[in-house]
């Protein structure tokens, strides 16, 4: 069906101000978005908008308008395809500059480019990379229908939330009780939010193209995770002599026979070298050896290159953050 007019009939005129309008229409809460494109001529186009909105689900498709008098109606208006990007809560600075004008909104910001090569910001709680599928002029805006051709989110991260002209970084329910008895949404059901199974599934996606770089040095995931461990020591003052074999069983989360019989392999490949503590001849250390130097040190970038391409999207903030946690639960603390 094509656009269609109420023939015939005619609304009442307002009788309210614009201010009254706005101020109402502000009592409707919603999200933040940057809708961002890549001119045909290769420009960066971006704006602030929160008028975003579904449409449908089959075909996929999602609503937002522009003002026409905006400076980006042209990028928009022309292009083929466009992103929508779903702010996260501490991207209220990034909302703020988008809607600024005669600033530079892209300086440092960092992004990837989507399937259609509209810019997908880092950081954000959910990306919408859409096809520029119809525009309808209405009033002094234009409503762009964008058809979705591919969508991701980052799940349990806090969308910043835009309200009377402000916006609020604090979800309201978060740290809140959940209410046991309430409707739970499909990712609240218990595999899909429990710890665990989101740090199986986590370390899963971590270890996932790493693990072929291991088996290619001819290690087991222990081996790597000693060697790790004793390429650190080599650098801390605190250990120059080695590593205790307690110690490393701790540290690569393994049994101490368990640990005792693997170095004791290693050694004979050349890998780690053993040696009594002069402090205590019953305790037994353990160094890497050159070889095992080299072999740690060429995982380790290996390992951190695909970090790297892991968290491509997330901020460094996020990125710190999640590993803060991560350590504090492995602290018990
Ligand atoms: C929270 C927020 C939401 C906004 N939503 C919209 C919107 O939906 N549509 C729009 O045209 N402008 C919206 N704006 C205003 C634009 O971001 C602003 O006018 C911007 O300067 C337009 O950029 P341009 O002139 O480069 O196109 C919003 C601003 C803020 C702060």
């Amino acid at each position: 069906m094509s656009p269609a007019r109420n023939a015939g009939h005619q609304a009442r005129p307002p009788d309210f101000s614009p201010r009254e309008f706005r101020a109402s229409l502000g009592m409707f809460a919603t999200g933040v978005t940057i809708v961002t494109a890549r001119t045909a001529s290769g420009e960066l186009a971006g704006l602030t908008a929160s008028s975003f909105n579904s449409v449908s689900l089959d075909p996929p498709l999602v609503l937002w308008s522009l003002a026409q008098a905006a400076g980006s109606m042209a990028a928009f208006a022309n292009g083929q395809h466009y992103a929508i990007n779903v702010l996260a809560a501490d991207q209220q600075a990034l909302a703020e500059r988008f809607a600024a004008r005669d600033v530079d909104r892209w300086q440092g910001v960092e992004f990837v480019e989507g399937v259609s090569g509209a810019p997908l910001l880092t950081g954000c709680v959910a990306t919408f990379e859409c096809f520029n599928r119809s525009q309808y002029t209405e009033g002094d805006h234009v409503i762009f229908v964008g058809e979705v051709e591919r969508c991701s989110r980052r799940a349990a991260a806090s969308p910043l939330l835009y309200h009377g002209g402000r916006f609020y970084t604090e979800h309201p329910l978060q740290g809140s009780q959940a209410d046991p008895s309430a409707p739970q949404a499909p990712d609240d059901r218990f595999v899909g939010s429990y710890l665990g199974y989101l740090l199986g599934q986590a370390n899963h996606a971590v270890y996932r193209d790493f693990e072929n770089a291991i088996t290619a040095q001819g290690l087991t995931h222990i081996a790597w995770r000693v060697l790790a461990v004793l390429h650190d020591a080599a650098l801390s003052p605190d250990e120059p002599a080695g590593v205790a074999i307690g110690q490393l069983a701790h540290d690569v989360l393994a049994k101490q026979p368990t640990v005792t019989k693997l170095v004791q392999r290693m050694a004979e490949e050349g890998l780690v070298a053993l040696h009594a503590d002069a402090a205590d001849q019953r305790r037994t250390l353990v160094l890497a050896t050159d070889t095992g130097q080299r072999i740690a040190a060429a995982l380790i970038a290996q390992a951190r290159e695909q970090e790297t391409t892991l968290l491509a999207r997330w901020s460094p903030r996020e990125a710190e953050t999640l590993k803060r946690h991560l350590q504090r639960l492995a602290q018990g603390r």
